[in-house]
């Protein structure tokens, strides 16, 4: 049989992302457009921009994936795209533009979901079936737990009350005055910071309910950062030392919640297997403490590499399973901004 070639866009935030993939799953290019540089006097992402950006990004993304692969447009047996959860505008342009191309060529189209896609970056990365598994999906908007049964059938478990892991690093970025995207800009910091400096809340670690709250942390950072308001005391001096160990301290309660709660969901399902995608996957401290966590608790841990952590459209090689299934879309398909699953 020939090689078969999926194109995959994925538009959901704010990487305009495109990639070609064949049936056996090889990530033959993955190409994403990072708007970081845009948003980054924000401190966090504006959908309008956003969804501008994508407009002016998306044609180009997709001619890049289909040069790189060495791959045309005729070459295509089907078009992948991420429909939810996202937000709404951005993920209009991915539609459009994969809607378009299924029609031009007649080729199927299938709707992926964006979480399933994150966890399916670690299926594609272990290069074998990895399910049923725990999956925790940690990113800018999502801090789930789910039970994975299959690549497309995953039960949600408990998420966040508040903030997301990723929004709570971009926000104590900003408070500490670190450049956007915070994931990286902390992790960074952290490297010189002494975790053990600052005693920072760890909301509902010892409860048996999978649940998180990142924002009583973020409030207590910002105590550390910019003193108590009302109370009529100097503001500590942010020296870089200062800011390393608030960045250090920072991240180790967010790693310590996290883990806690990917061994309650690993003793409640009695799993073998955990998988981590999302963006806050590639935070190295937090890959290090659950390889750790596996090692001790003798379950397997699957990671995917770093570059596939973080949003991008080679994940959405999931549509390869929604094909197979037979679960293509209409041309009439909308995007589904919220959590729905
Ligand atoms: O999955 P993703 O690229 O986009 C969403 O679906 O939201 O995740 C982005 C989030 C941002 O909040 C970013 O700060 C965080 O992932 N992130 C990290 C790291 N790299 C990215 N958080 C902690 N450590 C990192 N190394
Ligand atoms: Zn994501």
């Amino acid at each position: 049989l020939p090689v078969q070639y999926l194109l995959a866009i994925e538009s959901s935030c704010d990487e305009t992302a495109a990639a070609v993939i064949d049936d056996t799953l090889n990530v033959r290019s993955n190409i994403v457009a990072s708007q970081d540089a845009l948003h980054q006097r924000f401190g966090g992402v504006v959908p309008e921009i956003a969804s501008r950006a994508h407009v002016e990004r998306i044609m180009p993304v997709i001619d890049e994936a289909l040069r790189q692969a060495d791959v045309t447009l005729q070459q295509l047996s089907g078009i992948a795209v991420v429909t939810e959860p996202g937000l709404v505008g951005s993920l209009l342009v991915g539609l459009t533009a994969g809607k378009t191309l299924a029609w031009l060529l007649d080729v199927p189209l299938v709707a992926v979901n964006h979480i399933e896609a994150h966890l399916f970056a670690c299926r594609m990365a272990a290069g074998r079936d990895i399910f049923p598994a725990v999956g925790l999906v940690v990113s800018g908007g999502h801090s789930n737990v789910y039970n994975c049964r299959s690549e497309t059938d995953l039960e949600l478990l408990g998420s966040t009350i508040d903030d997301a892991a990723g929004e709570a690093f971009d926000k104590v970025a900003s408070l500490l005055g670190l450049p956007y995207p915070g994931g990286p800009s902390i992790q960074r910091a952290a490297e010189n910071g002494d975790p053990q400096a600052f005693r920072f809340p760890r909301s509902f670690i010892r409860d048996d309910e999978i649940r998180f709250s990142f924002s009583g942390l973020k409030t207590a950072v910002l105590y550390e950062a910019q003193g108590i308001p009302g109370r009529n005391e100097q503001p500590p001096d942010l020296t870089p030392q200062r800011i390393a160990d608030i960045a250090a301290s920072f991240q180790e309660a967010v790693v310590d919640v996290l883990v806690a709660k990917v061994q309650l969901a690993v003793r409640k399902l009695g799993h073998r297997t955990v998988c981590l995608g999302g963006g806050v996957a590639a935070n190295g401290r937090l890959r290090e403490r659950l390889q750790q966590a596996a090692d001790e608790n003798g379950f397997e841990l699957v990671i995917a590499p770093r570059e596939l952590c973080t949003d991008n459209a080679a994940m959405a090689a999931i549509g390869w399973k929604l094909l197979q299934e037979g679960r293509t879309a209409p041309l009439d398909l909308d995007v589904t901004p919220g959590l729905v699953r």
